[in-house]
């Protein structure tokens, strides 16, 4: 397993983590069903534990609250040794309180999921999605409020608009508050939209990228073709997020598989691995269906990608440059390109 340091903590995490948003049973939204229950999830942490995984990731919303649970039973006797990322912000209950970034449902999400977790902290507390009507200020202040209690040991933010993460670091920087270490977002061979803002933000300020959804939900596994585009029992037959461009995706997939095989591995240890060689990337979380899906991505961790396989794979899944980058090419400073070696 390779470790690295999530962006501008000190805290080392292994590179491949588990989604814990595997856990549970029951369908959590519509079409996306989960099958793994208490006995299962404590053998599958305990073999992820075994392989290296030291991060884990889970969120008070994820199958409703069931996610949190598995994981707090399936870390006993465990627990020193692990990272567990975990998130608040999305609608827990019904009341209009249940959900959002207030001071107030922060402080109480916290304190549902270390219940839930059956641990003292979180080591790394995500805010889930942006609260637009909460001001930032008191959403930081509240951040603040549980480093410093030591629930919570750092913030990061997922799936936030890099213009709205610059507020927030702007802030805890103006108020001496424990900056944001991280960021989890949605990045793979399918969907690179976060190459246009987020990763040159998180480069320019030490944050990590945590990648959700490596494997697009599955159709990065090789199971995906033209010939079989729903297989019988998988998730994205009849829940097909994240979104894919099919007619690009396939030809994406026909690069992964041919890799795969020339290097014996499986395709989703390509796809993760790619993602590996991405310097702004700390940690891969893959998520599973199924125990047996386990060790198959867990070979990942072996595998690194040479420069020319990168190449390939970034030219399969090039997308085009987007206002301002297209412009921004178009009138390189010849004095300034040299300086910067391109
Ligand atoms: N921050 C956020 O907003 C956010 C959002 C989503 C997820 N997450 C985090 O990211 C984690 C992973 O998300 P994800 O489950 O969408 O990730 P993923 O790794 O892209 O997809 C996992 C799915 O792919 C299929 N699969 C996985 N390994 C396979 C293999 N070796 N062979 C064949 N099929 C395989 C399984 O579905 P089938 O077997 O049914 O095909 C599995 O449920 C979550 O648990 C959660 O912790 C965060």
């Amino acid at each position: 397993m390779q470790y690295t340091i999530l962006g501008n903590s000190g805290l080392l995490v292994s590179r491949l983590a588990f989604g814990a948003g595997s856990l549970g049973v029951g369908e959590t939204l519509p079409g996306l069903r989960k099958n793994i229950g208490e006995d299962g999830a404590k053998r599958i942490v305990a073999k992820a534990i075994d392989a290296g995984v030291n991060l884990f990731d889970s969120s008070d919303a994820y199958t409703g609250g069931q996610s949190e649970t598995l994981l707090g039973l399936a870390l006993e006797g465990h627990r020193e040794k692990i990272v567990i990322s975990s998130k608040c912000g999305l609608r827990v209950g019904t009341a209009p309180t249940d959900a959002g970034l207030s001071r107030r449902h922060i402080v109480e999400a916290c304190e549902s999921s270390l219940k839930r977790l059956k641990t003292d902290w979180i080591d790394v507390y995500h805010l889930h999605t942006i609260d637009p009507l909460t001001p930032i200020d008191e959403i930081a202040r509240a951040c603040e409020a549980l480093v410093q209690s030591g629930k919570v040991r750092s913030i990061a933010l997922s799936n936030w608009p890099a213009w709205m993460a610059a507020q927030m670091l702007e802030i805890q920087r103006g108020t001496n508050a424990s900056p944001i270490c991280a960021m989890q977002l949605y990045y793979s061979l399918v969907g690179r939209d976060i190459e246009t803002e987020h990763v040159p933000f998180a480069e320019a300020n030490n944050l990590g990228i945590m990648v959700w959804s490596p494997l697009a939900g599955g159709f990065l596994t090789g199971k995906y073709t033209r010939e079989t585009p729903n297989p019988e029992g998988a998730r994205r037959s009849t829940f097909s997020q994240p979104p894919v461009d099919l007619d690009k995706g396939y030809a994406i997939v026909d690069e992964v598989i041919a890799i795969a095989a020339a290097r014996e591995c499986e395709p989703s240890s390509v796809a993760m691995a790619w993602l590996m060689a991405k310097p702004a990337v700390s940690s891969v979380i893959f998520g599973i269906s199924r125990e047996e899906q386990l060790d198959r991505n867990l070979a990942a961790a072996d595998l690194v990608l040479t420069a020319d396989e990168v190449a390939r794979l970034d030219a399969a899944s090039a997308t085009p440059a987007r206002f301002p980058g297209w412009i921004l090419g178009m009138t390189p400073d010849p004095v300034t390109s040299k300086l910067l070696g391109l």
